[in-house]
């Protein structure tokens, strides 16, 4: 029998959500920094990559997030050891929710080439109005993808409010972290078809490092082995622009205070 190292030479990893380009958020401060964040997604058997920088419609134009993207790519580009990890990758953005959002031009900040747009929610306040601004980004042909979900108060007291985001077509994720940490909630989310990838959403080797195949090798024990191919096919699919296929999406039932 294959063992999952064997089965992931075979079978490479997606990275649909990291901070790694360099010197433009949070994640990668030089360049060095950078690249070291990209051997070490290598290293974990990435073979696909988004690049998915922070965006907030509040601090920075489109244009601006745009031109300040393709430099810090084109920095990266040119360093040797990104033509060694010869890794497939795209642009992207992580865009923080604004109720507006929808009323924007998201071409450029979705997943190049796609119609899949990241968007990061407030975590502890639910913001209003929320189920009808995804509505109109669908209406507009955008697929949003909201990001780490195991992090948002309203989404883990009410995962309902997550399964009506993913019954009108809305995709998300949880952080490899959260499965490393063997976090129920994230367990819950997978199992009811809630979430559709993890990913690493990395920043730096010190904290919250690239860590996708340790996130796959926890999700086969701790949530099922068919877990392992079906958020790794469905981030492949993504990256691509295919469509995903929602699986077994299961509405969350609350019985005497317990989401089972
Ligand atoms: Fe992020």
């Amino acid at each position: 029998m294959a063992t999952v190292m064997d089965r992931r030479k075979k079978n490479k990893l997606t990275e649909l959500h990291c901070h790694i380009l360099p010197g433009i958020d949070d994640g990668a401060k030089h360049l060095e920094n950078a690249v070291e964040l990209l051997v070490e997604e290598k290293n974990q058997g990435v073979e696909n990559i988004v690049f998915t920088p922070h965006f907030n419609f509040d601090k920075i134009t489109v244009e601006q997030f745009v031109e300040r993207r393709d430099k810090s790519l084109e920095k990266l580009k040119n360093t040797p050891e990104f033509q060694e990890v010869n890794i497939n990758f795209k642009l992207g953005s992580e865009v923080y929710y604004t109720v507006n959002i929808a009323t924007q031009n998201l071409d450029k900040l979705c997943f190049e080439g796609t119609d899949y747009i990241l968007v990061e929610l407030p975590t502890q306040v639910r913001p209003h109005g929320m189920k009808r601004t995804f509505g109109s980004m669908i209406s507009k042909g955008y697929c949003p993808i909201i990001a780490h979900v195991e992090r948002y108060s309203y989404m883990i007291e009410n995962p309902v409010e997550l399964y009506e985001f993913v019954d009108m077509g809305c995709l998300a994720h949880v952080n490899a972290e959260t499965v490393i940490e063997k976090n129920k909630m994230a367990k819950y989310f997978i199992k009811h078809g809630l979430v559709h990838f993890i990913s690493s959403d990395c920043h730096a080797m010190s904290w919250r490092p690239p860590n996708l195949e340790s996130g796959f090798e926890t999700l086969r024990d701790f949530v099922g082995k068919d877990y392992d191919e079906i958020l790794n096919e469905n981030a492949k699919r993504i990256f691509k622009g295919k469509s995903v296929d929602t699986y077994d999406l299961k509405k969350p039932v609350n019985l005497m205070g317990i989401w089972i």
